[in-house]
């Protein structure tokens, strides 16, 4: 039986924080063992915020090494760049035919841009350029290109996911068949909301980030800063409310965690000693990928190779596409 087709796209914003990682990158690496994955770079989604190129092109490659050092595998899973796919700018540009500029008003990347501009008192469309506004027609694109069954993405995107199902769903009723396969969003569960140094959700908006690759001795002076209560040492303590034991829980399996729980309870432990506990298991975890990724980002060479090859395959299949849907609607 053929294996369904899982796509999702990853814009190079520099390096993911934990919560990224097991909110985003471990569950659609993990999916790709079941599903055939297409998984790209958004570079020119990139390119509507970020001008300089060598920051851009640093960016690339960082994010591309980020993912094949969490055990991407390219041979199983194509990685390719979206600037690599020229057919998804075909494909964009025939959905612009099918896209109300009202949906386009309506999405929440855009609108969130034009209230910064009205709190500043400046014009709202301050600062906004054309592709700000019209991001959802290429995520549509993005998608549809490869018809996958389910699209993995943020809560932030599930607005996004709708309007590509809105406009793949204009397209099947105008031409009354389905020349588009409607994608279904795959969800991060709110359940696995990874807490940052602060106890909140980790977030770049809330600077309580633990990135996901440092230097052992960078990991553990952050480690060192999350945030406690004043309790003493010899006080016993609540695993179940406390930030470290919920980091300390990604970490390690059951025995571990009852292990320290009971400790916890017992009393006589401070949370310096927690805090070098968690330190130690997150460093033996995330050593081995942060090795890969030192040595991936050094050889630049290599990267452009899979990116290469992704795109190349990447191409093939979306050109197929192309050239049906030029048939259907009487371009060819
Ligand atoms: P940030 O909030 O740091 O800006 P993004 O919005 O760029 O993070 O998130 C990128 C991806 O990582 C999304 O799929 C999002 O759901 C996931 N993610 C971000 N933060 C967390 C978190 N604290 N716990 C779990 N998943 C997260
Ligand atoms: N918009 C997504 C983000 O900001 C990135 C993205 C671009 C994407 N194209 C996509 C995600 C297609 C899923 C499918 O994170």
């Amino acid at each position: 039986m053929e294996r369904k087709i899982s796509l999702t796209g990853v814009k190079p914003t520099g390096m993911p924080h934990i919560g990224n990682y097991f909110g985003a990158i471990k569950p659609a690496i993990d999916l790709a063992k079941d599903y055939d994955a297409r998984y790209f770079i958004a570079d020119y989604h990139a390119l509507n915020s970020i001008k300089d190129p060598e920051e851009l092109r640093s960016m690339i490659y960082e994010v591309a090494a980020v993912w094949l050092a969490c055990g991407l595998d390219p041979s199983r899973t194509l990685l390719y760049r979206q600037s690599m796919v020229p057919e998804t700018f075909d494909l964009s540009t025939m959905l612009m035919a099918f896209t109300p500029k009202g949906l386009m008003n309506r999405a929440h990347a855009y609108k969130a841009q034009v209230a910064v501009n009205q709190e500043r008192g400046k014009d709202p469309d301050d600062g906004i350029n054309m592709g700000l506004f019209t991001y959802p027609v290429l995520m549509a694109a993005d998608i549809l290109i490869f018809d996958p069954h389910v699209v993995p993405v943020g809560k932030d995107q599930v607005q996004h996911l709708e309007m590509t199902v809105d406009i793949a769903e204009a397209v099947n009723r105008t031409y009354g068949k389905e020349l588009f396969r409607i994608p279904e969003a795959r969800v991060n569960a709110e359940t696995k909301v990874v807490t940052g140094l602060d106890g909140r959700k980790m977030s770049k908006s809330y600077d309580n980030t633990i990135p996901l690759f440092l230097p052992r001795k960078k990991l553990q002076k952050i480690v060192m800063k999350i945030v406690t209560n004043s309790q003493s040492v010899e006080e016993p303590k609540d695993p179940e409310t406390c930030n470290i034991f919920a980091l300390y829980k990604l970490f390690t399996d059951e025995k571990q965690q009852t292990d320290l729980a009971a400790r916890y309870r017992a009393g006589g432990m401070g949370w310096g000693h927690a805090k070098q506990e968690l330190f130690e298991q997150m460093d033996s975890i995330l050593a081995p990928m942060r090795d890969e990724y030192d040595r991936l980002i050094n050889d630049r060479s290599y990267i452009d190779e899979v990116l290469r090859k992704g795109s190349e395959k990447a191409r093939e299949i979306a050109s197929r596409k192309i050239t049906f849907l030029r048939k259907e609607m009487g371009l060819s």
